[in-house]
């Protein structure tokens, strides 16, 4: 079985790998192939591998190209976790939004609509490219803003492309240990979009324990989100959101603080892996040993760097590192071997939240097996959260929409249209910024 890796010199691959080296089941992943536009970054991730390798029997081979096509020719699988403009670039999706005042994040607000506005037209060739070439592969999306690029994706690929993040499954894991609950046995009732979403619910065998934890300020007190959003706003809301609404409830505290910041998430993470493959230039650097020194000073600043979470106490090495490699191992296994297994999914929503139409993509509770990603019909969610969904919704076509027409005035609207910027005036003026520092809009006319 073939696995294909888009954005293969990636910093995280070796998390990928690592997982797949410990999969010794039947139908396991034996042959990896690392596509990257950089062939300095993949040949410093390829030594990464080769030295994780060294000593498995039967490691999954490991080949790298530069050339797309080729990369995609025969693939059973396709992770695409690419990052387009790099690191950089999320540097200034967030810099430039942070100097209009408003929240400069990677996915979220109008940083997250610059992103959103470079990645579509690169991952919507990606899947023509898919459709064509390896027409039965399954593509795995981890490439963010990931809802909205597994939506323009999926317009190329339907079903066939399925959408992956690492937040809900971590939350629904906090809240099962908060509760002393074991999580593999709790369901998880969560629904909305990506990076926007609620957990309503934590059964144990058939019964809700969450009623449990939002009556117990101490039990609320004990993880990361209930520290987060405090008790009261959680007891108000009857629900625990991903960490990322944070940036809605919190907004202006978040954006001051980003503001005072000496340097943003994106600019830290991008000077910290420059000097890892830099390093990683001299061809007799230890290649693991310098990667896993790279992985735990990212880990170590995570608090500091990071005000998503700023206040809401340590995170668990588990957490930060845990997730996505784990979700997309799991998901490719239960497609390949047809184990039912229940996953928190990017799908296009076929009805499961009642106020979008079946072709917005959702992340909410899904069956998977052979057949695919089946979302799961859930509680429709509360008014307000409805709210927030099809606003941002709204915001996503626009981005689509301003991708495919490559209308200015359409990427204007998408901006000034979501809930965290404030002015039309601001929206204009973001565009006008955003283009003079990323060559990757320079489409809009
Ligand atoms: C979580 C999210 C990802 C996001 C990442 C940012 O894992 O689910 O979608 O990319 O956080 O983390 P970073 O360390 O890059 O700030
Ligand atoms: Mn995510």
């Amino acid at each position: 079985m073939r696995l294909t890796i888009l954005g293969g010199g990636g910093f995280r691959v070796p998390l990928v790998y690592g997982a797949l080296l410990g999969d010794r089941a039947e139908g396991r992943v034996t042959e990896v192939v690392l596509h990257d536009l950089d062939a300095g970054r993949l040949n410093a991730v390829s030594r990464v591998l080769a030295e994780q390798a060294a000593g498995v029997p039967d490691a999954p081979g490991v080949r790298a190209t530069t050339d797309l096509d080729e990369a995609l020719r025969g693939a059973d699988f396709v992770f695409s976790a690419i990052r387009v403009g790099g690191l950089e670039g999320r540097a200034q999706d967030e810099r430039v939004a942070l100097a209009h005042g408003v929240l400069g994040q990677e996915t979220v607000g109008a940083g997250g609509i610059a992103y959103g506005l470079r990645t579509v037209p690169v991952a919507v060739d990606i899947a023509r490219r898919v459709a064509r070439l390896a027409p039965d592969a399954w593509l795995i999306n981890f490439t963010n803003p990931a809802g909205l690029v597994t939506e323009a994706m999926s317009r190329h690929l339907g079903d066939r492309v399925i959408g992956i993040c690492d937040s809900p499954v971590g939350l629904g894991r906090r809240i099962a240990r908060a509760l002393g609950v074991d999580p593999g046995t709790a369901w998880i009732d969560y629904a909305g979009l990506n990076h926007l979403g609620w957990v309503r619910g934590l059964r144990v065998a058939g019964r809700d324990q969450l009623p449990r934890l939002l009556a117990d300020p101490a039990m609320l007190g004990s993880f990361e989100e209930g520290r987060l959003f405090g008790a009261d706003w959680l007891r108000s809301l009857g629900a625990i959101p991903n960490e990322y609404l944070h940036y809605y409830y919190f907004n202006r505290e978040t954006v001051r603080a980003y503001r005072q910041a000496e340097q943003t998430r994106g600019a830290f993470l991008h000077h910290q892996q420059a000097r890892f493959y830099e390093e990683l230039r001299d061809p007799g650097a230890p290649a693991l040993d310098t990667w896993n020194r790279t992985r735990h000073e990212r880990e170590a600043t995570y608090m500091a760097e990071n005000r998503r979470t700023a206040g809401a106490g340590e995170r668990e090495a588990e957490d930060l590192s845990g997730g996505y490699e784990k979700v997309a191992l799991a998901l490719m296994r239960a497609i390949a071997r047809d184990e039912r297994t229940t996953l928190i999914l990017n799908v296009r929503n076929r009805g499961t939240l009642s106020a979008l139409d079946s072709e917005a993509v959702v992340e909410v509770p899904c069956l998977v097996d052979a057949g695919g990603a089946h979302p799961v019909s859930v509680e429709p969610l509360p008014g307000h959260a409805t709210g927030l969904v099809c606003a941002v919704k709204a915001v996503e076509r626009e981005v689509l929409a301003a991708a495919e027409s490559g209308s200015r005035e359409t990427a204007v609207k998408a901006f000034a249209l979501h809930p965290l910027v404030d002015s039309v005036n601001v929206a204009r003026g973001l565009v006008e910024d955003y283009m003079g520092v990323h060559p990757g809009l320079a489409y809009l006319k």
